[in-house]
């Protein structure tokens, strides 16, 4: 039975036998996740450039910004974890819509992401303030090294879907990012992609 909403009594996984997960690669739908990660509008307040554009986007409806659907496996060296991350295509003024992006917790470790649709980036970033941003479109997968913070942004007109899989116990550090913030953003402006 599907949880939403990181339902803190979700029942796990067996992770400790075999198992099977379907996952609808066209749509990105992941069948029966133990729990579903949402972030609306309202919850990437001081995320964007332009902070009225979110306010105006939250009056009109607070609109999903993203989901995560993910199994739950015990958060311990040796387990990997994964999910299905669904980006929605959108603006928030001209910046398009983004994850909250993160570090690792155990910064050590590293994450991959097969991209399954959409288009867009995964704008990487170290603790220096150097940056890199990596193109996503369906069939190119990233690799995020350790110690690099990453978020996904959308460029598109469709969900920008990924698989993504990283070590069990890299847990996520939000905080570092909220406060620092990524060297770059990217708008569409006048039809065009600019990264500033
Ligand atoms: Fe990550």
């Amino acid at each position: 039975m599907a949880h939403t909403a990181l339902d803190p009594h979700a029942p796990a996984t067996d992770a400790g036998i075999p198992f099977g997960v379907d996952i609808d690669l066209v749509t990105g739908a992941m069948r029966e996740p133990d729990r579903v990660l949402v972030r609306r509008a309202s919850d990437m307040k001081g995320y964007y450039k332009d902070a009225a554009a979110l306010d105006r986007l939250i009056a009109a409806g607070d609109p999903v910004h993203y989901e995560v659907f993910e199994k739950v496996i015990p958060e311990t060296y040796g387990h990997l974890l994964f999910c299905i991350s669904k980006l929605y295509p959108g603006r928030v003024g001209d910046e398009c819509f983004m994850t909250k992006g993160h570090y690792h917790t155990v910064s050590g470790t590293a994450e991959t992401y097969l991209c399954l649709g959409g288009s867009g980036h995964m704008m990487c970033k170290l603790a220096d303030g150097s940056w890199q941003a990596e193109p996503m479109c369906r069939g190119r997968m990233v690799y995020v090294p350790p110690h690099w913070g990453h978020r996904s942004i959308n460029t598109g007109d469709d969900p920008l879907l990924s698989f993504c899989v990283y070590p069990a116990e890299a847990g996520h550090n939000y905080g570092d990012i909220a406060v620092e913030g990524f060297p770059r953003r990217v708008f569409i402006r006048d039809g065009r992609e600019v990264i500033e």
